[in-house]
């Protein structure tokens, strides 16, 4: 791991509600997967709405490591240019601490015919395997090499083919999309993801003059071309930070302009606190968010998109503490993303757990300030919005796992009427 810089701690005065209007920041996951398309074109690419968050500054890092010129061209743009790019082995300290980074193992595959990364790290929610991946490049006409360092592909000339993804998984469907741009031939991929981050991916690679149609479904279709180009391409507006924003409007009894948003990837949450009495409108780019009078308790499952973002359901996990009665939360995309319960427990929750991936929770149960600690970017945005709806005074450490994920989220929240501060 890179050393790992002192980002301080966030203190939170709770009991203040959320009000105003806050603009969304391009999408993390996104950037991540578009950065690593970058690399397939020997030619400048300009990325627009990037947000300015660690994993961004990390990516570039590896981009860099493979020899791509990086740079910030004001505040959210971001010119990559590959043309340099070769040897296809990337720094390894930066690509094991960040899951995306396995994303430039399609880009190279594709574009210098080999590719290695490390097994990629990321967040500590369970098991995180890369088979989906492998599977369809090897179907590809990779060949695949695996060590317990390193994973290497090499191939003469990729050919499309028919890939069946054991999971529908993002990153593997993103690397999948990418290695089949320029096969040989038609490559259709079923049980595709089909998360707004694969649809970016797919708007990404048709900017790039690839054929990519079916996005956003189950089955991904890639007519392969011989060649690609350089391109600009906004990133699409987080809908992960967005939700937190609601949430936070909801939870602290507020009411919240949440701009510059896609409320149409947002359906489930939506879906979900109207269940839960919150008041949420959208209008265009915007959602509209009134806190409940009394909260309800609703069951939710964490699944595949469209079901419910596994990435948000701490954040909704935290506002069901404070609904009458006994919600269900299930988490079915990760073996092990309930460990922030531990730490809403310090708080004052009551939340049995039944075993990793089910919980039980039973509310209102008034939360108190306490020490806690922001285990993953996800978790990390529970326990801030778990200090801001607490009485007294919430310390919560490790907080670079936040900035990980979430564009100066303490001034921005400030902005909103919160008392957050870096210490
Ligand atoms: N899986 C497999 N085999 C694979 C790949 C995945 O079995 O080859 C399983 C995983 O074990 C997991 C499930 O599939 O249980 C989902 O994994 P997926 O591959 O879809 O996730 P990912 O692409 O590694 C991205 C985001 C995550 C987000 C998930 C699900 C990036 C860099 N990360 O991960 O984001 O939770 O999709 O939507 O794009 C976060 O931002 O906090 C975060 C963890």
């Amino acid at each position: 791991m890179p050393p790992q810089q002192d980002h301080g701690a966030f203190v939170i005065e709770g009991g203040q509600p959320v009000r105003g209007a806050v603009a969304t920041a391009g999408s993390k996951n996104a950037t991540l997967g578009v950065m690593a398309a970058a690399l397939l074109v020997p030619e400048e690419c300009r990325l627009t709405n990037v947000p300015r968050i660690a994993d961004v500054d990390v990516m570039a890092g590896v981009l860099r490591s493979l020899g791509a010129k990086v740079e910030w061209d004001g505040e959210h743009e971001l010119l990559i240019d590959a043309a340099g790019v070769n040897p296809s082995v990337p720094d390894r300290a930066l690509a094991v601490s960040l899951r995306g980074s396995f994303a430039i193992m399609g880009a190279l595959l594709a574009r210098l015919g080999e590719a290695s990364c490390p097994p990629p790290g990321g967040d500590v929610i369970g098991l995180r395997p890369v088979d989906v991946h492998l599977k369809g490049f090897a179907a590809l006409g990779a060949q695949v090499m695996e060590s317990e360092e390193w994973f290497e592909l090499k191939a003469s000339g990729l050919k499309g083919a028919s890939i069946f993804n054991d999971y529908p998984s993002v990153l593997g469907t993103q690397n999948l999309m990418m290695a089949a741009a320029t096969a040989e031939g038609v490559t259709t991929i079923v049980n595709a993801a089909a998360e707004p981050e694969v649809q970016g991916m797919a708007e990404m690679l048709r900017g790039m003059g690839a054929k990519v149609s079916g996005e956003g479904s189950s089955t991904v279709r890639i007519e392969g071309v011989k060649s690609l180009h350089g391109t600009e391409y906004a990133v699409i507006p987080d809908r992960l930070e967005a939700g937190t924003f609601a949430i936070a409007a909801a939870i602290t009894g507020g009411e919240a302009e949440v701009r510059s948003a896609r409320p149409d990837h947002l359906t489930s949450l939506i879906h979900k606190l109207r269940e839960a009495g919150v008041s949420v409108e959208t209008d265009g780019d915007t959602l509209r968010v009134k806190a409940a009078e009394k909260l309800k308790a609703v069951t939710i499952q964490a699944l595949p998109y469209p079901g419910f973002a596994t990435d948000l359901q701490a954040p909704m996990a935290v506002l069901l503490t404070q609904a009458s009665g006994v919600s269900r939360v299930m988490e079915r995309v990760f073996d092990n993303r309930l460990l922030y319960v531990d730490e809403l427990l310090k708080m004052g929750a009551t939340i049995d757990k039944q075993d990793n991936t089910t919980a039980i929770i039973t509310g209102p149960t008034p939360l108190r300030g306490a020490r806690v600690k922001a285990l993953d970017v996800r978790a990390g945005a529970a326990v801030i919005l778990a200090g801001l709806a607490a009485t007294g005074e919430t310390t919560i450490t490790d907080i670079h796992h936040i900035d990980r994920g979430y564009e100066r989220i303490d001034e921005r929240l400030r902005s909103l009427g919160a008392r957050i501060k870096r210490v």
